[in-house]
This record gives C-alpha cells, structure tokens and sequence, in this order.
C-alpha cells in the first residue's frame, strides 16, 4: 500500500511542541489493533486543543497523532465483529492521547473501541456530532434518567456556543425542552436561537453577584460544560429536585459551592463520562442522536476544515473563540 498523510505531534528536547505534516507506511501504524479504518472524518474538540498543544498531560508520548474522534470505513479485521467495507465510528478509549488518533487517512484501533456507524447519519454527520455530541446526548440521557422532562421548567445549557453545548441545546430543544443558553459571546445569539434556544443569557450575569448557596428556583435541569463559578451558579438556582450533569472545564476546574442546594433541594449532580462509556451505553447514544438531532441544526453547528488546518483550530478552540463544531476532512 502507498503512504497517507498525517499530522504529527513532536516535542522537542527544549520541550517545544511543533506540528508536521507528515507522509507515513501503513507498517508505521501501531501493531496491536486489529481493525485498519481509511478515515474519512475527523473533529476539534477541547482535548484536542490541549492535545495538539501538549497541555494537560494527555499526551505520553512524541511523536504523536492527535485526534480523539473520526469516522470511516473498515479497509482490514482481524476481528469477526467488522468486514471490509462497514462504516465505523470512534469516540474516547483515550485515542487521540495514549493511541494514535484520526487526524491521519488511516488508522488501526482495537475492535471493541469501535462502534457501527448509526443508520441515518453519514461519515461527516457522525463527526459532526462526535465526541461533543456523544457526551451531550449522555449528558441529555443522564437528566431524563434523573427524571427531569420537558414540563418541569428551562434547561440551563452552560458554554452553550461550543461544541457541547451546541448539540446539548439543538437535542433538549427537539425533545421539547425549553432551553437557556448561557454564552460569553453575544454574537452568537442568532445561532443558538437556530439551534432551538428559548432565552439567551450571558455569562457575565452567571459570573457576577452570586455567592449565595441558594438562589431563586430557575432551572429543572442543567447541562455544565464550564465548571468553576458558573456550574457553583447553577446549582443555587436549581429548581427543588433539579438535576445538574456536569461535563466539562472550559472555565476552570474548581468547583466553590456548599452542600446546601443538595441538602435542601434535594438537586443532583450527575457526572458524565463518554470516553470509557460502556459499547452498550453507546450504542444507544449514537441511535438517539441519529433519530432525535434534526439534521439542519446539526449542519449550522458544522464548519469543516482540512487537516492543514488543524493547529490553528486547536489553538482557537482553547482560546474560546470556536462555534459549534469543527469537522477535519483528513483528505482534504
Ligand atoms: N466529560 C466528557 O466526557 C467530555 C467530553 C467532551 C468534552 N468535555 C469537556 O467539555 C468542555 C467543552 O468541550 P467542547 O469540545 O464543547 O469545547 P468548546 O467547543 O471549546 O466549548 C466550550 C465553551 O465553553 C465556553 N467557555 C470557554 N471558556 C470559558 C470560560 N473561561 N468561562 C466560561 N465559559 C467558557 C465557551 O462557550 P460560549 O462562547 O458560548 O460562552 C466555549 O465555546 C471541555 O472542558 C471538555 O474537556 C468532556
């Protein structure tokens, strides 16, 4: 076989992270996965801004293929489960940190991190729901398991602009949800109303004037990707029995709060994980995402780009400045 383009992750001795845009061997590609997938898609995700900039210790070792999502079709199986030819998707399992991940034309990964692509949605959409959009729809699946439904009051959806929380606002709104959006870009506005957002609110007013344990009851249930003072912020204004899922970091890891909203409100605070997420847990997200996100929304939420263009994305994605979701077509 010919060699294929990747993008390659080095560090220097000086610990200077540069990335290369490189011509690999298949023989090149780790020995113990047994399914080779031509990979059609990729995405930028958060982790993989910190990935790509060798932040946050994700990152063991150089040189290194980035890429904690892609898409694409089975060209090899040593595994009985997949043929040559079947459409896959892969999210989490650390590829893209510890395994060589999808910002490559091909890549060889275990069967069991793999899952089959869901009917209905194509390589691209699958990538444009991604990692972002798995870990909404679990996070979406958590809240309904907590018994928060659609007629209990607003949902909160914090970073709502992001790849998160773009997908958590397009799929609480489907499911008749009615959702505020919280975002430290007003411009954004117009496009989360597309997305299905009732109100807009903007995060200065979340960061300024809380510190009170508990606050009006506002919200039935939440979906957190920013952590910090703004998740603390949500927490005092759940409603009695509210439900909180609390994803990301994006604005800090530190958590200042009181057990009062648990204690007297009874609220919980669901933790959602997608990367070690059972085959199971996810196959069922894939087909909810599949029937329940409408597909304009999920195309305004889709910018894609070629893998050239990688680098740049992953530093703006950790800079705040990315809208919804970035697609990588590696063939481009
Ligand atoms: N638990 C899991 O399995 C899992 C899976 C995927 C992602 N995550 C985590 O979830 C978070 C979001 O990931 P993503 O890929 O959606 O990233 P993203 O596209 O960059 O979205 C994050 C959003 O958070 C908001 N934000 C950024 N900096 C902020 C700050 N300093 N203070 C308050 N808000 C801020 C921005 O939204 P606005 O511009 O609208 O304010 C930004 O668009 C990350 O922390 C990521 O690591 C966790």
């Amino acid at each position: 076989m010919s060699s294929f383009k990747a993008l390659m992750v080095h560090r220097d001795e000086d610990k200077t992270i540069r990335h290369e845009m490189t011509e690999l061997q298949h023989g090149d590609l780790p020995a113990d996965g047994e399914v080779l997938v031509a990979v059609k898609y990729s995405t930028v995700n958060y982790k993989d801004g910190l990935c790509l900039s060798g932040k946050g210790g994700l990152v063991r070792n150089y040189p290194h293929i980035p890429g904690i999502d892609f898409a694409g079709e089975v060209v090899s199986s040593s595994d009985k489960r997949y043929q040559q030819g079947d459409l896959v998707a892969l999210t989490g399992w650390r590829v893209g940190e510890i395994w060589w991940g999808g910002y490559a034309q091909f890549a060889k990964v275990r069967a069991d991190w793999l899952v089959p692509l869901a009917d209905g949605l194509d390589c691209q959409q699958a990538m444009a729901i991604g990692t972002a959009g798995m870990t909404a729809m679990l996070s979406v699946l958590a809240l309904e398991d907590a018994g928060v439904t659609p007629d209990m009051g607003p949902v909160l959806v914090t970073g709502a602009a992001g790849g998160v929380g773009s997908v958590a606002t397009a799929l609480l709104a489907a499911r008749g949800y009615s959702v505020t959006a919280v975002t430290g870009r007003p411009e954004t506005a117009n496009y989360l109303r597309g997305l299905g957002a009732n109100d807009i609110l903007a995060r200065a007013e979340m960061l300024e004037g809380g510190g009170r344990p508990l606050e009006s009851e506002s919200w039935a249930g939440c979906i957190d990707s920013v952590g910090s003072t703004i998740l603390a912020r949500a927490l005092a204004q759940m409603k009695y029995g509210g439900a909180v899922a609390t994803v990301g970091l994006a604005g800090g890891a530190d958590l200042p709060t009181t057990v009062i909203p648990f204690i007297i409100r009874g609220v919980s605070l669901l933790g959602i994980d997608s990367v070690m997420a059972s085959y199971e847990r996810r196959l069922s997200a894939w087909n909810r995402l599949a029937s329940d996100l409408p597909k304009p929304q999920l195309l305004a939420a889709m910018t894609v780009i070629g893998l050239g263009d990688v680098p740049s994305a992953g530093a703006d994605i950790l800079a705040g400045k990315v809208q919804g979701r970035l697609v990588v077509d590696v063939n481009a």
